[in-house]
């Protein structure tokens, strides 16, 4: 029997059918209650709103729990790597040895970047912030590949292309505004070996590829691969909901990313952490900072509109962070700060009352570091991860049958109808 909810309003009861997701998390389809009632709904920020149904990534934000595909994040993180990963929540399954190798294979012949690019990345002002470059390179690429992705075989085609190049563009934009030599995809790396190279070999000093440091990048990819309908993840849907390319959904993903609310929170983490360490490691201004309702600091790192407890992404970034700074004898004064700083949030009543526990944002930076990524490539390395999410849940909308362009409505509240005045008659 399908549960419905009833809504009374005056003398009227009007009945609205109830949708139950896998887990029986349920929702009330509004999609005809405009229809029906002449009411719409309100909800800034669309806490209480769901945009789409979806198969893709599951979120328990009570119980700290992320799945893609049914797989939890914990198995992912420990036994796949990022590109199976990608094919888990591109394809919806994980592949098959032959399929994994032919994906690897294709991955590689894609990689590099039309050498017309480079030109460009020499025009952007040398202090661009490079979320800026990727947001505008990816875009750029549909001028390079024009064709249409209207068959299965041309989706995947473009669907390779961004997965390959999106990683050799963005360690280009590094070397351009290094003014060093842009150094070329190897076949013979595996997708985040290859990164490092790309970003750290020299002519003269060749990178040497430090294990430690590809598994860490492995780890931290798969983290970021996909969140549900998170702030990018929805610009994406958004925007390709007017049946843009591709490249340019992403691109306004990248765009949407770069936040310090989302995934510019990484930068902004280090950036907090470095303060404190240079303001001589005192913690407790910045905890009252953070508590303080009449200034605007937030606690970065910190917080998430749907998990209420601790993120998971968190718990293992946070291992992975102990074991790459152990292997390679970093000691980062900054992990230490950070420690302190999370131990004495979790105890302090605003931090328990408000539920506001680390995010995969609070340690994610000190890893990155330790691999030599500088600060504000941070968002970028976060994008190159989300972005099979992305491209998943385009994939996804694209091929739902309910489809709509997306076209939410308002509450006015502005004046009513007003007479024009000439501008000489204005008394202003
Ligand atoms: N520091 C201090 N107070 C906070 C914080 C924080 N980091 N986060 C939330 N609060 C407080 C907020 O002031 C509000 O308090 P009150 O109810 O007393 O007015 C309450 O908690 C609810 O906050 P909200 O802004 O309504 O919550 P939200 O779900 O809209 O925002 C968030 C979620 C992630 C934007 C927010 O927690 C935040 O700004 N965190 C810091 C930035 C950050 O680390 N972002 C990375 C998110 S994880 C990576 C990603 O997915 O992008």
């Amino acid at each position: 029997m399908t549960e419905s909810v009833k809504i009374v309003y005056k003398d009227r009861i009007y009945e609205l059918p109830v949708r139950t997701g896998s887990h029986g998390e349920k929702a009330i389809d509004i999609s005809n209650l405009r229809d029906q009632t002449g009411f719409i709904t309100l909800d800034p920020g669309f806490a209480n709103t769901g945009s789409c149904s979806s198969a893709i990534t599951f979120m328990d934000g009570e119980r700290g729990i992320l799945r893609y595909r049914g797989i939890s994040i914990e198995q992912l993180a420990e036994q796949s790597s990022f590109i199976e990963t990608s094919y888990l929540l591109i394809h919806g399954r994980l592949p098959t040895v032959k399929e994994l190798q032919q994906f690897s294979v294709l991955l590689n012949d894609n990689s590099l970047v039309h050498e017309d690019m480079r030109g460009f990345y020499q025009h952007f002002p040398r202090a661009s912030h490079p979320m800026g470059i990727l947001s505008s390179m990816v875009n750029a690429l549909r001028s390079f590949y024009p064709v249409l992705e209207t068959t299965d075989e041309e989706i995947d085609l473009t669907v390779t292309r961004l997965l390959a190049k999106i990683r050799t563009m963005a360690a280009m934009s590094y070397k351009i505004s290094r003014g060093h030599r842009v150094v070329y995809p190897r076949p013979d790396l595996s997708y985040c070996a290859n990164f490092l190279n790309m970003m750290f070999d020299t002519p003269v000093m060749p990178y040497e590829i430090i294990p430690e440091a590809v598994d860490a990048l492995n780890v931290f990819w798969i983290l970021h691969a996909d969140h549900e309908q998170n702030c990018s993840t929805a610009a994406v849907r958004l925007v390709g909901s007017g049946r843009v390319n591709l490249y340019a959904a992403i691109s306004a993903g990248i765009a949407a990313l770069w936040g310090p609310l989302h995934g510019g929170a990484n930068q902004a983490v280090i950036e907090m952490l470095s303060e404190i360490h240079a303001n001589g490691n005192r913690i407790r201004p910045y905890i009252d900072r953070a508590k303080d309702r009449n200034d605007p600091f937030r606690m970065m790192g910190f917080g998430h509109r749907v998990y209420k407890t601790y993120d998971p992404r968190a718990r293992i970034i946070k291992k992975t962070c102990d074991r790459l700074l152990a292997k390679l004898r970093i000691s980062d004064p900054l992990l230490d700060l950070a420690r302190e700083l999370e131990e004495a949030a979790l105890k302090d009543d605003y931090f328990i009352d408000h539920n506001l526990y680390p995010n995969v944002d609070f340690y994610s930076g000190i890893v990155l570091r330790a691999m030599g990524i500088p600060t504000n490539m941070f968002t970028v390395m976060f994008a190159i991860g989300r972005l099979p999410g992305w491209i998943a849940q385009w994939k996804e909308s694209m091929d739902d049958p309910n489809w709509k362009i997306s076209r939410p409505r308002q509450l006015y509240t502005g004046p009513t109808q007003t007479d024009y005045i000439p501008i000489g008659q204005r008394n202003l």
